[in-house]
C-alpha cells in the first residue's frame, strides 16, 4: 500500500482531469430536461469503472434512472466491500450567484483548500467524492494489491429521493451481497481535523397548499375582510415552533431518543468555534432550540424548517392583491427511532386542525428517509479509524451528521449490512449551494486514506 503515494503523483493530474470531465455533464435528476445527460454520465461512469479495472460492469435499468454497476472478485472466501454513491446533482440554480458556471469546473484556490478547489455543481456532493473510490480501487487492481472483493452500485435519483433504488435491492440481493457498505457522501470536521461520520438525520418533506377565495381579488376592495391564504399560511408555519423553538405539532418528540449526559459531554470535546460559526455565515448570532448546543442542534436534535415558500406577486414593481393559494415546502430532520411515515402523518393531522375555517389546506407528503446510527465498536469504524491514523497522522473524531441519506438504513433492512461513512468534504464546500467545490488535497486525501480501509478491514474481518 505504501506506494499509493507514488501512484498519486504521478496520475493527479490524469485524475483531476478525469474527473472535470465527468462534472462538465449537466446530471440534473430534478429536471427533466437533463434526463439525456443523466443518462450520459451513467455510461461515462460505467467506462470508468471498466477502465480502472473492474469486471461485469453494467447498467442496470430501474424504474428510475439507472445503478451503475461493476466489481473485483478476488477470491469469493475474502470479505467483499460495497462502494455506494450517486452520479446525479442538484440543480445549480440560483445561476446568477454563481462565479463560474457549474458545468465549467475550474481550479481556484480558498482561504480552506490553498493548494485549490474544483468549483464545478457536483464536485463534492457525490462526483468527486465517489470518484475517488474508483481511483483507489484502480491504484489496488493496477499493482495487485487490492486485499478484498470490490463491488460499486452508483446511483442516479440521490438527490431525488432514491425513488427506484429499495425495488432495486430487493431484486438484486444476490448481486449486492456484501459484508460491509462503504460511502463518501458526508463531510469531515476540517482537514486537520479528519471525522468520521457515525449518524445521518431521517428526513420528512411535505408540500402545502392554502387555498382562501376562489380568485385573485383588489386588495382595496376585499382587505380586511376575507383570509388572505398567505398570512394565515405565515401564521400557521410561525406556530410550528414555540418561543423555546421547539416543534409544537403533537406527538412529534415522542419517539425522539434522548442522549445520556456522558454522551453530550463526549459530543461537547469535539472542536466547535461558535465565533468562526457565526462569521462563515455572516449571522450575528445562532438560532435554534432552548437548552441545546449548536452541534446538538444540527445533528441530534429533529427539526423542521421551511425550504421554500410562495404566492401571490412576487414581479417588478407592486401590485395590490390578495392570492387566491400560498404554498409552501417543509423539511424536518429526523433523529434516531423517529419514523418519517408517522411524522409525516402528524404533520398532515396537525396542519389541518389549525387551519382556520376560512380556508383549505392541502399537504401532499414528499420523499421520505429514516435516520442512521452506526456504531464506533465494529470492525468497519475501526478499519477506517487506523486507515485515517495513517493518512492524517490523527485519530479521527465520530462525528454525527445534519444531512440524510435514506438508502443506509434500507442497506441495513434489506441487505443486512452496516455502513461506512468516510466522507472528505468540508461544510463550507457549498454542497447543494452556488460554487459548490471540492479541495484538490481533500480529492487526493480520499484516494490516499480509502486503500488502507480495504487493508485493514480484511485484516480485521479474516483475523
Ligand atoms: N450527500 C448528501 C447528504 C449529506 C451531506 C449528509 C453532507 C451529510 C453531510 C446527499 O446528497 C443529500 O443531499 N441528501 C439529501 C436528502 C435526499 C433525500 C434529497 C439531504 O440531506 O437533504
Ligand atoms: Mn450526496
Ligand atoms: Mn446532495
Amino acid at each position: 500500500m505504501e506506494n499509493i503515494n507514488d501512484y498519486i503523483n504521478t496520475n493527479k493530474d490524469r485524475f483531476i482531469n478525469e474527473l472535470i470531465e465527468l462534472l462538465k455533464i449537466p446530471s440534473i435528476s430534478a429536471d427533466t430536461a437533463f434526463s439525456q445527460d443523466v443518462l450520459e454520465t451513467a455510461r461515462v461512469v460505467e467506462r470508468s469503472l471498466s477502465e480502472a479495472g473492474c469486471d461485469n460492469t453494467e447498467i442496470c435499468e430501474t424504474k428510475g434512472y439507472p445503478v451503475v454497476y461493476g466489481e473485483k472478485t478476488i477470491d469469493p472466501n475474502l470479505p467483499t466491500i460495497l462502494v455506494y454513491g450517486h452520479y446525479d446533482v442538484q440543480p445549480p440554480d440560483p445561476m446568477d450567484l454563481w462565479e463560474s458556471p457549474p458545468f465549467e469546473p475550474v481550479i481556484k484556490e480558498t482561504k480552506l483548500h490553498p493548494d485549490g478547489a474544483i468549483f464545478a455543481r457536483g464536485a463534492c456532493d457525490d462526483k468527486g467524492q465517489f470518484y475517488m473510490h474508483v481511483k483507489a480501487v484502480e491504484f489496488m487492481i493496477k499493482n495487485n494489491t487490492l486485499p478484498c472483493n470490490v463491488k460499486f452500485m452508483i446511483e442516479g435519483e440521490e438527490e431525488v429521493g432514491s425513488d427506484s433504488l429499495a425495488d432495486f435491492l430487493n431484486d438484486h440481493k444476490d448481486k449486492l451481497a456484501n459484508d460491509i457498505i462503504l460511502i463518501s457522501d458526508t463531510g469531515m470536521m476540517a482537514n486537520d481535523v479528519p471525522s468520521i461520520t457515525t449518524g445521518l438525520r431521517g428526513l420528512s418533506y411535505v408540500e402545502v397548499e392554502v387555498t382562501g377565495p376562489n380568485r385573485d381579488l383588489h386588495s382595496g376592495i376585499y382587505g380586511g375582510a376575507v383570509p388572505n391564504p398567505i398570512n394565515v399560511l405565515s401564521k400557521m408555519i410561525a406556530s410550528l415552533h414555540d418561543e423555546n423553538n421547539h416543534i409544537t405539532i403533537p406527538g412529534f418528540y415522542d419517539k425522539v431518543e434522548a442522549l445520556s449526559k456522558e454522551e453530550r459531554a463526549e459530543m461537547a470535546k469535539a472542536p466547535f468555534d461558535i465565533e468562526d460559526y457565526k462569521e462563515a455565515l455572516d449571522i450575528g448570532d445562532v438560532y435554534g432550540e432552548e437548552g441545546y448546543s449548536t452541534p446538538e442542534r444540527y445533528s441530534i436534535r429533529p427539526t423542521l424548517d421551511v425550504n421554500g415558500i410562495w404566492g401571490g406577486y412576487t414581479g417588478e414593481g407592486a401590485k395590490t392583491v390578495i392570492a387566491s393559494k400560498a404554498y409552501a415546502k417543509i423539511s424536518m430532520r429526523l433523529v434516531p427511532h423517529q419514523n418519517p411515515d408517522e411524522i409525516t402523518q402528524m404533520f398532515m393531522d396537525h396542519f389541518q386542525a389549525i387551519a382556520p375555517k376560512g380556508v383549505k389546506v392541502k399537504v401532499a407528503p414528499h420523499h421520505g428517509g429514516l435516520p442512521y446510527v452506526t456504531p464506533t465498536d465494529s470492525i468497519g469504524y475501526k478499519a477506517a479509524s487506523k486507515a485515517y491514523e495513517k493518512t492524517f497522522g490523527k485519530t479521527p473524531i465520530p462525528e454525527r451528521t445534519g444531512g440524510s441519506i435514506p438508502i443506509v438504513a434500507l442497506f441495513e433492512k434489506v441487505l443486512e449490512s452496516k455502513t461506512i461513512l468516510m466522507g472528505f468534504g468540508l461544510d463550507s464546500d457549498a454542497i447543494h449551494s452556488p460554487n459548490e467545490h471540492f479541495g484538490v488535497w481533500n480529492f487526493l486525501k480520499g484516494i490516499e486514506t480509502i486503500p488502507y480501509f480495504y487493508k485493514y478491514y480484511t485484516e480485521l474481518a479474516t483475523s
